[in-house]
């Protein structure tokens, strides 16, 4: 059959500038790519543990409908008990992935006559919610709150204003400054979302996220944990009020109109929240991304890596050709790096983005970034 010619000059075009994607292969490089910051998602004890419990608790497959028909079980409801407890919150309701839920909570909270303001590098999903929903948006240059406080200041009337941010941003590493965010919200009369992705299970005592690092539950509306980062299962869930969550449960399109968590997803979630509490790997995921900065430091790449102290690094590495052939480099030398070419980072902001683990070596950490200091 015939593909529709105006998708196939897309393709084209996609190929013309370097930034055709395709399904990289599996392999077993040494890991800088994958977000298992703290290797949970390969952690036998963990797996042994989910299978024990699955056994016992539900010897069943799949959840068979939604959460409002026939996939609602104890298992949920007792998760996100755990999830609101963990993350010091009133309540919880678990979505299927971060996607989903950046997608149901932004799509049908703000409404027609609110404002929604958010950082330019927002992740898609938050964009593709706030795509879906009634309110009216604007973008602020990324952690600039001088623009955004402008921004405030000239938008309008609205109903009700929201302010999106990511707490660590999942291209650039770096952080949103929470604390003044925190703050500005009662100042400018703006309820505060934070998208916790790359912070889950890395900030905080017990890997409760930055919110909870810095103490400020009481100023946000709305946080995202998702689970298929640092937690190394799947699934995310979104924390507020009892009445976000009753919200939710009727409006969110993308919590109501889909297949409940399966028990295998649940329980793992489960016992990755309790192996947070007392994993060491935290303390030596921190050590790694010491060592990452202060070895390209030495190297003299600061200039080219985005300040960051997260376990995301990013070297800027301009045009998709070249960054793109640099990552290949690396990949010769079996180290497993990908390419972040634009459309997904702006034109002439294309990087390698390394994201440090626990379990990766002190040489290897001192070797590619040897490597890289040759190829750039
Ligand atoms: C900031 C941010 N939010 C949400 C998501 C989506 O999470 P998930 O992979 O669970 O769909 C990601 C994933 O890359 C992310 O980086």
């Amino acid at each position: 059959m015939d593909f529709p010619s105006n998708l196939m000059r897309k393709l084209e075009l996609r190929r013309e500038n370097e930034s055709l994607r395709s399904l990289p292969s599996q392999n077993t490089m040494i890991d800088f790519s994958s977000n298992d910051y703290l290797g949970f998602a390969q952690d036998q004890e963990l797996f042994d543990k989910v299978h024990e419990e699955l056994e016992i608790y539900a010897p069943r497959i799949g959840s068979t409908g939604s959460r409002l028909l026939s996939g609602n079980f104890e298992l949920h409801e007792a998760l996100e008990v755990q999830i609101a407890n963990f993350f010091k919150a009133e309540s919880a309701l678990l979505f299927n992935s971060g996607y989903d839920a950046n997608v149901g909570l932004l799509s049908s909270v703000p409404q027609r006559g609110d404002l929604i303001f958010y950082d330019e590098t927002s992740h898609a999903s938050i964009r593709d919610g706030i795509r879906l929903s009634n309110a009216k948006s604007l973008k602020f240059k990324h952690n600039d709150l001088d623009e955004l406080r402008i921004k405030l200041e000239n938008a309008g009337q609205a109903v009700q204003r929201y302010v999106v941010v990511e707490s660590i941003y999942s291209m650039d590493g770096d952080v949103a400054p929470l604390e003044e965010l925190a703050s500005m919200a009662t100042t400018y009369n703006f309820k505060l979302i934070i998208d916790e992705a790359h912070s889950t299970g890395v900030y905080g005592s017990k890997g409760d996220g930055m919110v909870n690092e810095l103490n400020l539950t009481a100023s946000v509306f709305a946080r995202i944990y998702t689970f298929g980062k640092a937690a190394g299962c799947h699934g995310a869930a979104v924390v507020g009020s009892p009445l976000l969550k009753q919200y939710l449960v009727n409006f969110a399109r993308s919590f109501i109109y889909t297949t409940a968590m399966p028990p295998h997803s649940v329980l793992a979630i489960k016992n990755s929240l309790l192996l947070l509490e007392s994993t060491q790997n935290r303390t030596k995921l921190q050590e790694n991304i010491e060592l990452f900065k202060k070895t390209s430091d030495k190297l003299g790449l600061d200039a080219i890596f985005i300040k960051s102290d997260s376990a995301i690094q990013c070297a800027i590495i301009s045009s998709n050709a070249k960054v793109k052939k640099i990552s290949l480099q690396l990949n010769a030398h079996n180290f497993d790096v990908k390419p972040i070419i634009s459309p997904t980072v702006p034109i002439g902001e294309e990087r390698i983005r390394f994201c440090i683990h626990s379990y990766n070596t002190s040489a290897d950490i001192k070797e590619i970034l040897f490597l890289l200091s040759t190829f750039v």
